[in-house]
């Protein structure tokens, strides 16, 4: 809790974040922050509102739970009485009215992960508004503009390795639906619970019992040899569920042989990527992070911490595992899809498809509609993501949040951020309020894996003013440091 009281007090000493804004970097003077609260921030609030837009309205209620895994009892947080929460589904141009009750024995936030939304209900503490307390409540409001699978979950320490995520829908109005059936699946690496809490094992990384993934676990260190992204982790976990459920006790999903599937995939793992097939099918991969992209078929797709893929489907004739194993890592999440009778395969079983042409979104191009213009870059940031395990800390630019220093930039403004990992992790970047865009006609995103060594050079145009929480979506990383501000100044 200490990192909260310290953002807490960033944010009340106002003063004092616009005297870190003036020691930036920067080559030009640099204005001061454009605030949450700000003229700029309602009228960006205003240009996205469309006369047509309906009001959405739900509640959810953060509290503990004893939640069923299919076998395992946990004792958890969640939002309600379930894991994933409910989902949220509205239309592009409407307006998002959630009132969120915190039940919790902790303070807590809700961020929107993806949405390009008004600043102030961002749902980032010390940045865009104060922590709901315990037995607080507070209304989040705002016109979602962009269509996309998108999920929610707190901006609170390691609340989001716990039960609290659910997903996000904004749906196109547009779309011409090219699908008889839509399924959702979250993956998700599991501890809470099974002994210890998220804020147990983040005390532990780096100290001597230390938790790294791989040290002393062969097995693991075999399959991170092997990983695509470089790295497997920090933290080994006792389960990966697919919907909120262990793989002996899998979900099912159930449909008519060639019909065509619209699978909408989140990994809300806090420290995990996963890499996902469909036994005997091929996929299509048609959205990253709710963007089109240009449709790409494959066996199997990669994705990482806080990313989205949506995938299309044509269903075979029989029952067939979905399986996500834990890239690097040993275990693994699965679903069941049944289009005939037939003997649900056994927990372990993984589809040769794991093997084949696996996709990662770096591999993706966006579709023509959502390129982003061919606009000079006005600014390039550096962004160098370092750290290390002894002791357990991640830096951007060499500092820890809050200490790290505000990456400025100014509205109309085409922004390169050039992230450089001098680590031997791979991060999953995640930026706030925007979708950048991947070098040379790349994938729209709001969340990107930078691999171990490696720089990874994203576009964005600045138009949604405010002050951007963009971090490593490693959570155990972005609690330990690795978070900066994108912080719009005055012009
Ligand atoms: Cu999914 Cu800053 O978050
Ligand atoms: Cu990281």
């Amino acid at each position: 809790m200490s990192s909260s009281v310290s953002r807490r007090r960033l944010l009340t000493g106002a003063a004092g974040a616009a005297g870190l804004l003036l020691i930036g970097g920067c080559s030009r003077d640099p204005g001061a922050a454009v605030a949450p609260g700000s003229d700029a921030v309602r009228r960006a609030e205003g240009a996205r509102t469309t006369p047509g837009g309906r009001l959405v309205s739900a509640k959810l209620t953060a509290r503990p739970v004893a939640l069923d895994l299919g076998g395992p009892i946990v004792g958890t947080w969640a939002y309600g009485d379930r894991v994933p929460g409910p989902v949220l589904r509205a239309r592009a141009g409407d307006r998002l009215r959630v009132d969120l009750v915190n039940q919790l024995p902790a303070e807590t936030t809700v961020h929107w992960h993806g949405v390009a939304l008004r600043n102030d209900m961002d749902g980032v503490p010390g940045m865009t508004q104060d922590a709901i307390a315990s037995g607080g409540s507070f209304r989040y409001e705002f016109v979602v503009r962009d269509p996309g699978t998108y999920f929610y979950h707190p901006h609170v320490g390691v609340q989001l390795d716990r039960g609290l995520y659910g997903v996000l829908i904004v749906d196109d109005p547009d779309e011409p639906g090219r699908y008889d059936a839509e399924w959702i699946l979250v993956l998700d690496d599991w501890v809470d619970g099974t002994g210890r809490t998220p804020d147990q094992v983040l005390e532990s990384l780096g100290g001597p019992g230390l938790d790294r993934n791989g040290m002393g676990h062969m097995a693991g260190m075999e399959r991170a040899q092997s990983a695509l992204l470089g790295g497997a982790g920090d933290v080994t976990y006792p389960h990966y569920l697919a919907n909120g459920r262990v793989p002996a006790a899998p979900v099912t999903f159930t449909g008519k042989p060639g019909r065509r599937v619209r699978l909408r995939v989140v990994n809300a793992g806090s420290d995990t990527a996963f890499r996902l097939a469909l036994e005997r099918h091929r996929m299509t991969v048609t959205h990253s992070d709710g963007f089109p992209v240009r449709p790409q078929s494959a066996d199997a797709v990669l994705i990482a911490m806080g990313e989205r893929i949506d995938l299309e489907l044509t269903l075979g004739d029989g029952v067939f595992p979905l399986v996500a194993t834990a890239e690097g890592k040993s275990g693994l999440a699965r679903a069941i899809v049944r289009t005939a009778g037939g003997r649900v395969p056994p927990a372990s079983q993984e589809p040769a498809e794991l093997e084949r042409q696996v996709v990662l979104a770096s591999q993706l191009r966006a579709a023509d509609a959502v390129r982003l213009s061919g606009k000079k870059v006005d600014r390039t940031l550096d962004v160098v993501l370092g750290g290390s395990m002894m002791p357990y800390r991640w830096t951007i630019n060499g500092k820890t949040f809050p200490d790290t220093e505000p990456l400025g930039v100014e509205q109309g403004e085409r922004v390169r951020l050039r992230f450089a990992n001098h680590t031997m992790m791979f991060h999953p970047v995640h930026v706030h309020g925007h979708t950048f865009g991947l070098a040379d006609g790349g994938a729209r995103k709001d969340t990107a894996v930078v691999r171990p060594m490696e720089i990874l050079a994203v576009d964005l145009d600045a138009g949604n003013p405010g002050q951007w929480a963009t971090h490593c979506h490693n959570i155990y990383h972005a609690e330990r440091g690795m978070m900066v501000a994108l912080s719009y100044r005055q012009s």
